[in-house]
């Protein structure tokens, strides 16, 4: 059985402020919510605002991105993996669709920031998901296939999914209010699961494949009761404590 699993992906939001009400929030109602992990990415810089506030709580804390080099060294603008363990992360969010289309970040570069992280000791957080024209053409599993191939096919790859989360985001989903049907959404993640089954059926059975795109707390509960969806990675609605905690409440089990 796997556990349910949400995460909050918070963007370029908030201020010291707005994020210390947010954390402190989340915190004290989380504490209620049992059978689901709960975690909260914050942008680097409010990374340490999480780590002192919930820290001894059931809510854990990541980072959105980090830099392919394990460094320390001279890197001018990036996050290397030892600065997110030392703030006492526990996740990294991967290959996020807006790091894709916007920052160009390859496929390859992805999977080499996907292998680095597991094997430095963070849970990598690898997120696939096709464009709307994409969808429209009918190559949604090609475009899958092709992300996955890209962690196959990196050296440490697959061992690195034994300890990972994948969340299948549909671009067209993202921001825009736009929700994947739960029917459409399972069929993608019964599509990861059998790709992943082609390569390692145990890891197949036991990885957690999160849904993220528009999710809210009047359609998660229909989307988490789907055989293959194992949670939710929330965007806007994680910017609200009460919000993101009922869909923490519809994850659990
Ligand atoms: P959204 O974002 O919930 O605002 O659609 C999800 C994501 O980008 O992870």
């Amino acid at each position: 059985m796997r556990r349910s699993f949400v995460a909050g992906n918070w963007k370029m939001n908030g201020t010291s402020d707005s994020v210390q009400t947010l954390l402190s929030g989340i915190k004290s109602g989380a504490g209620a919510i049992e059978g689901v992990d709960i975690a909260v990415c914050p942008a680097f810089v409010h990374i340490g605002l999480a780590a002192q506030a919930l820290a001894g709580s059931n809510v854990a804390w990541g980072g959105q991105n980090l830099c392919d080099e394990a460094g320390p060294g001279a890197f001018t603008g990036e996050v290397s993996v030892g600065m997110l363990l030392d703030l006492g992360c526990r996740y990294v969010i991967v290959g996020h669709s807006e790091r894709r289309t916007l920052y160009g970040e390859s496929d390859e570069l992805v999977a080499a920031k996907f292998v680095l992280a597991e094997q430095t000791g963070l849970t990598p957080i690898l997120c696939v998901g096709e464009l709307l024209e994409e969808r429209e053409a009918g190559v949604t599993e090609e475009v899958i296939d092709r992300q996955l191939n890209a962690v196959f096919a990196q050296e440490g790859g697959l061992a690195a999914l034994n300890n990972a989360v994948i969340a299948y985001e549909p671009v067209w989903a993202i921001g825009t209010g736009l929700t994947a049907t739960p029917e459409q959404a399972q069929a993608v993640h019964a599509f990861i699961r059998e790709r992943l089954a082609d390569r390692n059926e145990t890891m197949a059975a036991g990885i957690r494949i999160l849904y993220g795109g528009s999710v809210k707390s009047s359609n998660a509960g229909e989307i988490f009761a789907q055989p293959d969806i194992d949670g939710g990675l929330i965007g806007g609605a994680s910017l609200q404590a009460d919000e993101f905690l009922k869909i923490c409440e519809a994850g659990a089990v």
